[in-house]
Protein backbone atom coordinates (compact mmCIF):
# COMPACT_ATOMS: atom_id res chain seq x y z
CA UNK A 1 0.00 0.00 0.00
CA UNK A 2 0.99 3.98 -1.26
CA UNK A 3 2.63 5.68 2.52
CA UNK A 4 -0.03 8.65 3.17
CA UNK A 5 1.54 12.24 1.65
CA UNK A 6 -1.07 14.49 3.44
CA UNK A 7 1.53 16.27 4.94
CA UNK A 8 2.28 19.39 2.65
CA UNK A 9 5.86 19.75 1.63
CA UNK A 10 7.11 23.41 1.23
CA UNK A 11 9.61 22.57 -1.31
CA UNK A 12 6.14 21.68 -3.46
CA UNK A 13 4.05 25.04 -3.41
CA UNK A 14 2.60 23.91 -6.56
CA UNK A 15 1.10 20.58 -5.43
CA UNK A 16 -2.52 20.72 -4.20
CA UNK A 17 -2.65 19.59 -0.69
CA UNK A 18 -5.06 16.39 0.20
CA UNK A 19 -7.30 17.80 2.75
CA UNK A 20 -8.53 14.42 3.28
CA UNK A 21 -7.36 10.71 3.00
CA UNK A 22 -9.22 7.35 3.22
CA UNK A 23 -7.92 5.32 5.99
CA UNK A 24 -5.64 3.41 3.63
CA UNK A 25 -3.66 6.45 2.78
CA UNK A 26 -4.71 5.14 -1.46
CA UNK A 27 -7.19 7.98 -2.16
CA UNK A 28 -6.76 11.52 -1.64
CA UNK A 29 -9.27 14.19 -1.43
CA UNK A 30 -9.02 18.02 -3.19
CA UNK A 31 -11.42 20.96 -1.74
CA UNK A 32 -12.80 20.89 -5.28
CA UNK A 33 -16.38 19.96 -5.67
CA UNK A 34 -17.58 18.12 -8.66
CA UNK A 35 -20.91 18.78 -7.90
CA UNK A 36 -23.92 18.08 -5.57
CA UNK A 37 -27.13 16.73 -4.82
CA UNK A 38 -30.17 16.20 -3.01
CA UNK A 39 -27.43 13.50 -0.94
CA UNK A 40 -23.90 13.62 -2.20
CA UNK A 41 -21.69 15.77 -2.26
CA UNK A 42 -18.77 14.81 -5.17
CA UNK A 43 -15.26 16.05 -5.21
CA UNK A 44 -12.10 16.09 -7.14
CA UNK A 45 -9.79 12.94 -6.05
CA UNK A 46 -6.44 11.44 -6.65
CA UNK A 47 -5.42 7.57 -6.51
CA UNK A 48 -2.13 7.43 -5.82
CA UNK A 49 -1.77 3.97 -6.47
CA UNK A 50 -2.96 3.98 -9.79
CA UNK A 51 -2.32 7.92 -10.58
CA UNK A 52 -5.70 8.73 -11.79
CA UNK A 53 -8.05 11.11 -10.67
CA UNK A 54 -11.06 9.86 -9.13
CA UNK A 55 -14.66 10.71 -7.85
CA UNK A 56 -14.68 10.76 -3.87
CA UNK A 57 -18.60 10.87 -3.00
CA UNK A 58 -19.95 12.24 0.21
CA UNK A 59 -22.84 11.51 2.12
CA UNK A 60 -23.29 12.80 5.77
CA UNK A 61 -24.98 10.03 7.48
CA UNK A 62 -25.96 12.37 10.58
CA UNK A 63 -29.27 13.69 9.20
CA UNK A 64 -30.30 9.71 8.39
CA UNK A 65 -29.41 8.46 11.94
CA UNK A 66 -32.89 7.44 12.66
CA UNK A 67 -34.01 6.92 10.07
CA UNK A 68 -33.30 2.71 9.57
CA UNK A 69 -35.02 2.88 5.78
CA UNK A 70 -32.86 6.02 4.45
CA UNK A 71 -29.88 4.72 5.53
CA UNK A 72 -30.31 1.30 4.06
CA UNK A 73 -31.00 2.80 1.12
CA UNK A 74 -27.93 4.93 1.20
CA UNK A 75 -25.69 1.59 1.71
CA UNK A 76 -27.87 0.20 -1.22
CA UNK A 77 -26.13 1.93 -3.61
CA UNK A 78 -22.57 1.46 -2.86
CA UNK A 79 -23.81 -2.37 -2.90
CA UNK A 80 -25.25 -2.50 -5.75
CA UNK A 81 -22.68 -0.21 -7.75
CA UNK A 82 -19.81 -2.69 -6.64
CA UNK A 83 -21.31 -5.10 -8.38
CA UNK A 84 -21.83 -3.22 -11.74
CA UNK A 85 -19.42 -3.15 -14.85
CA UNK A 86 -20.20 -1.45 -18.15
CA UNK A 87 -18.69 0.72 -19.80
CA UNK A 88 -21.70 2.83 -19.80
CA UNK A 89 -22.23 3.15 -15.68
CA UNK A 90 -19.91 4.80 -13.40
CA UNK A 91 -16.79 2.03 -12.25
CA UNK A 92 -16.82 1.86 -8.32
CA UNK A 93 -13.66 1.71 -6.57
CA UNK A 94 -14.20 1.57 -2.95
CA UNK A 95 -15.92 2.47 0.00
CA UNK A 96 -15.34 3.32 3.77
CA UNK A 97 -17.38 4.81 6.61
CA UNK A 98 -16.02 7.44 8.35
CA UNK A 99 -17.40 7.25 12.05
CA UNK A 100 -15.66 10.42 12.91
CA UNK A 101 -17.13 12.65 10.74
CA UNK A 102 -20.33 10.14 10.37
CA UNK A 103 -20.12 10.31 6.95
CA UNK A 104 -20.73 7.19 3.58
CA UNK A 105 -17.25 7.71 1.30
CA UNK A 106 -17.20 6.08 -1.56
CA UNK A 107 -14.31 6.12 -4.45
CA UNK A 108 -15.96 6.27 -8.37
CA UNK A 109 -14.64 6.90 -11.88
CA UNK A 110 -14.43 10.65 -12.61
CA UNK A 111 -16.17 11.74 -15.46
CA UNK A 112 -13.93 14.66 -16.52
CA UNK A 113 -16.63 17.05 -17.81
CA UNK A 114 -19.29 16.95 -15.20
CA UNK A 115 -23.10 16.18 -15.73
CA UNK A 116 -24.38 15.81 -19.08
CA UNK A 117 -26.84 18.80 -17.97
CA UNK A 118 -23.80 21.30 -17.64
CA UNK A 119 -22.12 19.85 -20.51
CA UNK A 120 -24.83 20.69 -22.95
CA UNK A 121 -25.42 23.72 -21.31
CA UNK A 122 -21.96 24.91 -21.85
CA UNK A 123 -21.47 23.86 -25.02
CA UNK A 124 -24.95 25.28 -26.82
CA UNK A 125 -24.35 23.91 -30.50
CA UNK A 126 -24.07 20.17 -31.01
CA UNK A 127 -25.25 18.43 -34.00
CA UNK A 128 -27.74 15.90 -34.16
CA UNK A 129 -24.94 13.07 -35.16
CA UNK A 130 -23.72 13.94 -31.39
CA UNK A 131 -27.09 13.57 -29.38
CA UNK A 132 -27.68 10.31 -30.91
CA UNK A 133 -24.46 9.29 -29.99
CA UNK A 134 -24.86 10.24 -26.51
CA UNK A 135 -28.31 8.89 -26.42
CA UNK A 136 -26.76 5.57 -27.65
CA UNK A 137 -24.69 5.40 -24.97
CA UNK A 138 -27.45 6.15 -22.41
CA UNK A 139 -29.66 3.02 -24.11
CA UNK A 140 -26.41 0.78 -23.63
CA UNK A 141 -26.56 1.61 -20.00
CA UNK A 142 -29.92 1.19 -19.61
CA UNK A 143 -29.57 -2.21 -21.50
CA UNK A 144 -26.87 -3.16 -19.24
CA UNK A 145 -29.00 -2.82 -16.40
CA UNK A 146 -31.97 -3.71 -17.31
CA UNK A 147 -30.98 -7.34 -18.38
CA UNK A 148 -28.83 -7.59 -15.31
CA UNK A 149 -30.04 -10.72 -13.24
CA UNK A 150 -31.63 -9.36 -11.36
CA UNK A 151 -33.18 -6.53 -13.47
CA UNK A 152 -32.02 -3.25 -11.66
CA UNK A 153 -34.08 -0.09 -11.97
CA UNK A 154 -32.31 3.00 -12.14
CA UNK A 155 -35.35 4.97 -11.02
CA UNK A 156 -33.87 8.71 -11.43
CA UNK A 157 -32.49 8.43 -14.77
CA UNK A 158 -32.16 12.59 -16.00
CA UNK A 159 -29.53 14.71 -17.37
CA UNK A 160 -27.81 15.68 -14.20
CA UNK A 161 -27.30 11.36 -13.36
CA UNK A 162 -25.65 11.13 -16.82
CA UNK A 163 -21.89 12.09 -16.70
CA UNK A 164 -19.43 13.30 -19.70
CA UNK A 165 -15.89 12.85 -20.92
CA UNK A 166 -15.60 15.32 -23.12
CA UNK A 167 -12.53 15.03 -24.34
CA UNK A 168 -13.64 11.42 -25.79
CA UNK A 169 -17.76 12.05 -25.93
CA UNK A 170 -17.74 9.03 -23.54
CA UNK A 171 -21.15 8.81 -21.66
CA UNK A 172 -21.89 7.47 -18.51
CA UNK A 173 -24.54 6.77 -15.86
CA UNK A 174 -24.33 7.29 -12.16
CA UNK A 175 -26.16 8.11 -8.97
CA UNK A 176 -27.80 5.21 -8.33
CA UNK A 177 -28.95 5.93 -5.60
CA UNK A 178 -32.76 5.50 -6.16
CA UNK A 179 -32.00 1.98 -8.16
CA UNK A 180 -33.99 -1.02 -7.23
CA UNK A 181 -33.11 -4.52 -7.94
CA UNK A 182 -36.49 -6.23 -8.84
CA UNK A 183 -37.37 -9.93 -9.36
CA UNK A 184 -39.39 -12.33 -12.14
CA UNK A 185 -42.03 -9.95 -12.52
CA UNK A 186 -39.95 -6.84 -13.20
CA UNK A 187 -42.51 -5.13 -10.91
CA UNK A 188 -41.60 -1.87 -8.38
CA UNK A 189 -43.90 -0.25 -6.39
CA UNK A 190 -42.60 2.90 -4.63
CA UNK A 191 -43.35 6.33 -5.91
CA UNK A 192 -39.80 8.13 -5.89
CA UNK A 193 -37.72 10.11 -8.78
CA UNK A 194 -37.57 13.33 -9.90
CA UNK A 195 -41.16 14.42 -11.01
CA UNK A 196 -40.32 16.06 -14.65
CA UNK A 197 -39.02 12.86 -15.35
CA UNK A 198 -41.64 10.39 -13.51
CA UNK A 199 -43.79 8.03 -16.10
CA UNK A 200 -47.67 7.81 -15.20
CA UNK A 201 -47.24 4.59 -13.97
CA UNK A 202 -44.75 5.24 -11.53
CA UNK A 203 -47.63 6.94 -9.98
CA UNK A 204 -49.94 3.99 -10.19
CA UNK A 205 -47.55 2.44 -7.77
CA UNK A 206 -46.83 -0.44 -9.90
CA UNK A 207 -44.10 -0.58 -12.61
CA UNK A 208 -41.51 -1.70 -14.64
CA UNK A 209 -37.79 -1.10 -16.27
CA UNK A 210 -39.90 0.84 -18.60
CA UNK A 211 -39.99 3.74 -16.49
CA UNK A 212 -35.89 4.19 -17.20
CA UNK A 213 -37.39 4.79 -20.93
CA UNK A 214 -39.16 7.44 -20.78
CA UNK A 215 -37.17 8.92 -18.25
CA UNK A 216 -34.41 8.52 -21.18
CA UNK A 217 -36.88 10.04 -23.99
CA UNK A 218 -37.07 13.15 -21.65
CA UNK A 219 -33.36 13.25 -21.51
CA UNK A 220 -33.50 13.24 -24.75
CA UNK A 221 -35.98 15.72 -24.98
CA UNK A 222 -33.61 18.19 -22.79
CA UNK A 223 -30.37 17.25 -24.78
CA UNK A 224 -31.98 18.17 -27.77
CA UNK A 225 -34.30 21.67 -26.21
CA UNK A 226 -31.70 22.43 -23.16
CA UNK A 227 -34.45 22.81 -21.27
CA UNK A 228 -35.97 20.49 -18.45
CA UNK A 229 -39.28 19.32 -19.87
CA UNK A 230 -42.70 21.16 -17.66
CA UNK A 231 -40.99 23.60 -17.12
CA UNK A 232 -44.24 24.95 -17.71
CA UNK A 233 -45.72 23.74 -14.62
CA UNK A 234 -44.69 25.71 -11.04
CA UNK A 235 -45.59 22.73 -9.01
CA UNK A 236 -45.57 19.15 -8.93
CA UNK A 237 -48.97 18.50 -8.63
CA UNK A 238 -49.00 20.62 -12.12
CA UNK A 239 -46.72 18.09 -13.55
CA UNK A 240 -48.19 14.99 -12.18
CA UNK A 241 -52.12 15.95 -13.49
CA UNK A 242 -50.43 16.75 -16.70
CA UNK A 243 -48.18 13.47 -16.74
CA UNK A 244 -51.23 11.19 -15.97
CA UNK A 245 -53.50 12.83 -18.89
CA UNK A 246 -51.17 12.48 -21.15
CA UNK A 247 -50.26 16.04 -21.79
CA UNK A 248 -46.21 15.80 -23.41
CA UNK A 249 -44.29 18.66 -22.26
CA UNK A 250 -44.33 21.56 -24.24
CA UNK A 251 -41.01 21.27 -24.78
CA UNK A 252 -41.92 18.68 -27.96
CA UNK A 253 -43.08 21.63 -30.31
CA UNK A 254 -39.84 22.63 -30.09
CA UNK A 255 -38.20 19.46 -31.61
CA UNK A 256 -37.92 20.51 -35.41
CA UNK A 257 -36.08 17.29 -36.65
CA UNK A 258 -39.38 14.85 -37.64
CA UNK A 259 -36.82 12.18 -36.36
CA UNK A 260 -35.58 13.13 -33.09
CA UNK A 261 -39.43 13.70 -32.07
CA UNK A 262 -41.09 10.64 -33.35
CA UNK A 263 -37.65 8.51 -31.28
CA UNK A 264 -38.88 10.59 -28.33
CA UNK A 265 -42.30 9.87 -28.74
CA UNK A 266 -41.85 6.10 -28.86
CA UNK A 267 -40.22 6.47 -25.47
CA UNK A 268 -42.76 8.16 -23.71
CA UNK A 269 -45.22 6.40 -25.23
CA UNK A 270 -47.52 4.64 -22.68
CA UNK A 271 -46.36 1.82 -21.02
CA UNK A 272 -47.61 -0.80 -22.77
CA UNK A 273 -46.48 0.24 -26.43
CA UNK A 274 -42.96 1.46 -25.08
CA UNK A 275 -39.87 -0.81 -26.41
CA UNK A 276 -36.65 -1.92 -24.47
CA UNK A 277 -33.41 -0.30 -24.26
CA UNK A 278 -32.61 -3.35 -26.47
CA UNK A 279 -35.57 -2.84 -28.85
CA UNK A 280 -34.66 0.86 -29.04
CA UNK A 281 -31.05 0.40 -29.87
CA UNK A 282 -31.92 -1.98 -32.95
CA UNK A 283 -33.89 1.38 -34.06
CA UNK A 284 -33.19 3.14 -37.71
CA UNK A 285 -32.35 6.30 -35.43
CA UNK A 286 -29.30 4.62 -34.98
CA UNK A 287 -28.24 3.57 -38.45
CA UNK A 288 -25.33 4.59 -40.02
CA UNK A 289 -23.32 6.46 -36.65
CA UNK A 290 -19.91 4.93 -36.44
CA UNK A 291 -19.10 2.76 -33.54
CA UNK A 292 -17.29 4.77 -31.10
CA UNK A 293 -17.18 2.09 -28.34
N1 LIG B 1 -18.19 10.46 -11.29
C1 LIG B 1 -18.46 11.75 -11.45
N2 LIG B 1 -17.76 12.51 -12.32
C2 LIG B 1 -18.05 13.82 -12.49
N3 LIG B 1 -19.03 14.48 -11.84
C3 LIG B 1 -19.77 13.79 -10.96
C4 LIG B 1 -19.52 12.41 -10.71
N4 LIG B 1 -20.40 11.98 -9.77
C5 LIG B 1 -21.15 13.05 -9.46
N5 LIG B 1 -20.79 14.15 -10.15
C6 LIG B 1 -21.39 15.51 -10.04
O1 LIG B 1 -22.01 15.61 -8.76
C7 LIG B 1 -23.43 15.76 -8.88
C8 LIG B 1 -24.13 14.98 -7.76
O2 LIG B 1 -23.81 13.60 -7.86
P1 LIG B 1 -24.96 12.50 -7.73
O3 LIG B 1 -24.31 11.15 -7.74
O4 LIG B 1 -26.00 12.76 -8.78
O5 LIG B 1 -25.51 12.80 -6.24
P2 LIG B 1 -27.00 12.97 -5.64
O6 LIG B 1 -27.40 11.58 -5.23
O7 LIG B 1 -26.84 13.86 -4.46
O8 LIG B 1 -27.88 13.55 -6.74
C9 LIG B 1 -23.74 15.31 -10.31
O9 LIG B 1 -24.90 15.92 -10.85
C10 LIG B 1 -22.49 15.72 -11.06
O10 LIG B 1 -22.53 17.10 -11.39
MG1 LIG C 1 -28.03 13.04 -8.69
Amino acid sequence: MVACVVKSDPLDKDAEPFVEVDPTGRYGRYTDLLGSGATKKVYRAFDQEEGIEVAWNQIKLRGFADNEVMLDRLFAEVRLLRSLKNDNIISFYNWWTDEKDNTLNFITEVCTSGSLRDYRKKHRHVSIKALKKWSRQILRGLEYLHTHEPCIIHRDLNCSNVFMNGNSGQVKIGDLGLAATVGKSHAAHSILGTPEFMAPELYDEDYTELIDIYAFGLCLLEMVTMEIPYMECDSIAKIYKKVTSGVKPLAMNKVKDPQVKSFIEKCIAKQSDRPSASQLLQDPFFDGLDDDQ
